[in-house]
């Protein structure tokens, strides 16, 4: 018998490398120390550390670099210039941090690096998504029987439910889009709410519904839409409405909304990318309630529920017309028995985005989420007395987590929150409530603590002190 010897053959990168092993301990000693010192820094980056990313614009490098250099670099140079978004003082947008489960296992799937559009490429990613969506779903307190989805965050949720929404609508109208597309199609009313987040009217944008082809139902001072303007309905529609909104946290009247929706067979999505989760607060679960009743849910866990990006997750009450959405044929891609990924998102290739889902919620269980959730909302309350008590106005009624602070003039708010931004002790958004400027401030990591609160309120009535003189 002929016996061949094998070449020992090194790629050029591990010829200039030296072993992975020894890269990847170093990556996650870094990804340590980083964890270890993002508590004491200033939110923003210094302006020496942003300086030096100038040193990261270069030509196209002709040579390779080894991998420990190109690792130093990442770490000297980028690692500074981050925004310290986990470190539980960054209250900006509704960005949440990362729980340590979930931030761990992001670091064993990089290494995995799996494909988990179909089961077969990735039967361990497939496993988990399917474990993390029914937890989801009986966490969110939606239908047992719905479909479900992850995707990158909650603008691609509400498009993914919207064109779920528009294969069912028109299916009733005898008109197979899927197939036939839109031109020539019968005609469809959408309802949304003057407060609709700019993600909504994108979703309806990609699936040619229009972003400004909408009834835009008025809202009350909350933001909530105002079920006595709703428009009289007389032929299947798509409503959109939301829990959480952007700026107040507030929640639509979705009991009225989803009754007056039944009469006309109309379709009801929820965009909830931050209020769904408030349904796992037995204090809050009778706000989330009456959303059991929609059609379609987004709802986004790179925010609440403090996994890293990009997460979001799309639930469809008729799982079948979810997949008829979004499933997809070739002669190459072998029809499993089992749900592989893919046939239920916009994406083919996906990363297996079911691991830090799962870990987050193995390791917090159901009441670890229900703190994150009570813990951050019992904080926002405790930021909005403290500035109310300083005698700043609270434009709204503090329903989840955000709150909305104007300091006086508009000029004045508008520079107390940019005078915060570069300060570095926390960071808070700018935003425009109904017509004023406001600070927005959004308590949605798990990492805050009652301290953190504490030493922001300071810093932002000192500021805002020194702002009015
Ligand atoms: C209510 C609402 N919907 C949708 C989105 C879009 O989410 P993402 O940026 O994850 O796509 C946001 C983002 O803040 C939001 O607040």
């Amino acid at each position: 018998m002929t016996t061949y010897e094998t070449p020992v053959q090194q790629t050029p990168a591990q010829a200039n490398g030296g072993s992975s092993q020894a890269l990847v301990l170093d990556a996650a000693r870094r990804a340590a120390a980083y964890v270890d010192g993002i508590r004491d820094r200033s939110v923003v980056p210094t302006p020496q550390a942003l300086a030096r990313l100038q040193e990261l614009c270069e030509p196209l490098p002709e040579a390779p670099t080894s991998p420990e250099t190109v690792l130093e670099l990442l770490d000297e140079i980028g690692s500074p210039a981050t925004i310290a978004t986990t470190g539980g003082r960054y209250f900006g947008f509704i960005i949440g941090g990362t729980v340590p489960a979930a931030l761990a296992a992001n670091i064993l799937a990089a290494a995995w690096d799996q494909n988990v559009a179909l089961r077969s490429m990735s039967p361990i990613g497939a496993a988990l998504e399917d474990v993390a969506l029914d937890w989801l779903r009986d966490l969110l307190s939606l239908p047992s029987g719905c479909a479900g989805s992850l995707v990158s965050g909650a603008t691609m949720a509400n498009f993914t439910c919207i064109a779920a929404a528009r294969t069912s609508l028109l299916k009733r109208l005898g008109w197979d889009v899927e197939s036939q597309g839109l031109f020539g199609a019968p005609s469809v009313t959408v309802v949304v709410s003057e407060e609709v987040h700019a993600s909504v009217r994108k979703a309806l944008a990609f699936v040619g519904f229009g972003r400004d082809r909408v009834v835009a139902v008025p809202t009350d001072g909350q933001g909530r839409m105002r079920v006595e303007c709703f428009p009289k309905l007389d032929s299947p529609s798509l409503i959109c409405i939301q829990a959480g909104n952007v700026n107040t946290g507030s929640l639509d009247p979705a009991g009225d909304i989803c009754a007056l929706a039944k009469s006309s067979g109309s379709w009801v999505h929820v965009d909830g990318a931050l209020g769904l989760w408030a349904a796992c607060s037995p204090g809050l679960q009778h706000l989330l309630a009456p959303f059991a009743n929609a059609d379609s849910w987004a709802a986004d866990a790179h925010k609440w529920l403090n996994v890293p990006y990009e997460c979001g997750v799309a639930f469809v009450r008729e799982a079948e017309t979810l997949y008829r959405a979004m499933n997809v044929e070739a002669s190459y891609l072998p029809a499993g028995v089992q749900r592989d990924p893919m046939r239920w998102t916009p994406e083919m290739s996906q990363r297996a985005r079911g691991v830090a889902v799962w870990a987050a919620l193995k390791s917090l269980g159901r009441s670890g989420v229900r703190d994150i959730i009570e813990r951050t909302c019992r904080l926002a309350r405790l930021f909005a007395s403290r500035l109310e008590d300083a005698g700043f106005e609270i434009l709204t009624d503090v329903v989840l987590n955000q709150v909305l602070v104007s300091f006086g003039s508009d000029d004045l708010t508008r520079a107390v929150t940019e005078a915060l931004q570069k300060e570095g002790t926390c960071w808070c958004s700018g935003s425009v409530w109904h017509g004023r400027a406001c600070m927005r401030i959004s308590v949605s990591s798990w990492a805050t603590t009652e301290l953190d609160v504490s030493r922001s309120a300071d810093t932002i009535v000192h500021i805002a002190k020194e702002c009015r003189a």
